[in-house]
């Protein structure tokens, strides 16, 4: 009797009824409704924001030398991109293409032409061709954000002070403080974060920030409030966000951002919490490594904004991918990873 049992058969009708039913409900529900609860492949996953870009590429200028002094390679030509800096940018979702301060030009402005936005290091060099470089590639940051993109710069350390060199036209701009290897506070010199690198920052963090050493600081320059007000062109130029004391309780500006344009500067590292270990004096607490974790995120989706959209293969072929980090940390001192391009 089992083989001629109606019940395999009514439950085959059943499902090819439900068949029918699913796919004829899925033709007639209207398209726009859908959109926004499933994408493209049907799954119920909501579209991503379609103004923004996410595949975001940044762009690094390499800071002349090996940055180990000689001790990883002596080329002439040697330039370098400490390796936390991009594991900065990656770790916010984005990649790198390395911005060869000493090859060609016209090659440095079709990799400008690549990228959502640059990054400037720290460092020392102040002049010569790097000084050169650095200085057309913050012009040309400014004339695409004027063009329309929006088209975001990070300069640390010596990229912020190379800023005041540029803005006030005056080389000699900066001060001396005695801020070097140390962790310091910052001093919140505005009353409301939304539209600054702080806007995300969790309200516990920004107290910590405040009063406790989250921001490490390896300067020997920086440029104090009165000396940034006095000068018009920096004064319209930079909003300042923060303040630091050094050791000798002189005050400098730590953490400035353009008015008119996207631009962020930091005289302190914060990609350093949670990528160096070269000196003890780096904070390597949760909070700290937060600190990293937050500006990374706030630099990537001011990059996410732009609206160039380069040509994929092309940015294969330029990222930093391309290269392979060295190790220097066993110096004891330094930086623990340097990309050298020689
Ligand atoms: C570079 O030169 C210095 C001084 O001569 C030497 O101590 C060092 O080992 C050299 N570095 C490399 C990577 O060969
Ligand atoms: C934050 O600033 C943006 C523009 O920068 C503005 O559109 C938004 O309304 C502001 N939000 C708050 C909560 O003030
Ligand atoms: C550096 O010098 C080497 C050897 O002379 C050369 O092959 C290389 O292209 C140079 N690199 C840069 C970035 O100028």
């Amino acid at each position: 009797m089992a083989s001629h049992s109606p019940w395999p058969l009514l439950l085959l009708l059943l499902l090819a009824v439900w068949i029918g039913f699913s796919a004829a409900q899925s033709l007639v529900l209207p398209v726009g409704h859908d959109a926004a609860l499933r994408s493209s492949d049907g799954s119920s996953c909501p579209t991503s924001d379609p103004t923004l870009y996410y595949r975001p590429v940044i762009g690094i200028l390499t800071h002349p030398g090996d940055g180990a002094t000689g001790r990883l390679s002596n080329a002439t030509n040697a330039s370098n991109i400490p390796a936390s800096y991009v594991k900065f940018v990656e770790s916010a979702g984005a990649r790198v293409i390395p911005l060869i301060y000493n090859e060609p030009q016209d090659l440095i402005i079709r990799k400008l032409n690549l990228v959502n936005g640059v990054l400037f290091t720290g460092g020392w060099a102040k002049t010569g061709l790097y000084y050169d470089v650095a200085k057309k590639i913050f012009e040309a940051t400014l004339a695409r954000n004027d063009a329309g993109d929006h088209f975001p710069l990070f300069a640390i350390c010596l990229g912020f002070e190379l800023l005041n060199m540029f803005i006030s036209q005056n080389h000699d701009i900066c001060e001396r403080f005695a801020g070097e290897n140390q962790a310091s506070t910052l001093q919140f010199s505005i009353s409301e974060t939304n539209g600054t690198l702080f806007q995300r920052f969790p309200q516990d963090l920004l107290t910590k920030m405040s009063t406790e050493c989250l921001a490490m600081q390896n300067h020997m320059f920086g440029i104090s409030p009165k000396k940034l007000q006095e000068n018009d062109a920096l004064s319209t130029f930079f909003k300042v966000l923060t303040t630091t004391a050094d050791v000798n309780e002189e005050v400098y500006i730590s953490t400035a951002q353009g008015y008119n344009y996207p631009v962020t500067a930091f005289q302190w590292h914060p990609e350093k919490n949670a990528f160096e270990w070269g000196s003890k004096k780096i904070p390597h607490t949760e909070d700290a490594v937060r600190v990293t974790q937050h500006t990374a995120n706030y630099f990537i989706s001011e990059a996410r904004k732009s609206s160039t959209r380069p040509d994929p293969q092309e940015v294969l072929s330029h990222l930093i991918y391309n290269y392979k980090p060295t190790y220097g940390g066993y110096a004891g001192k330094g930086y623990d990873e340097v990309y050298i391009f020689t």
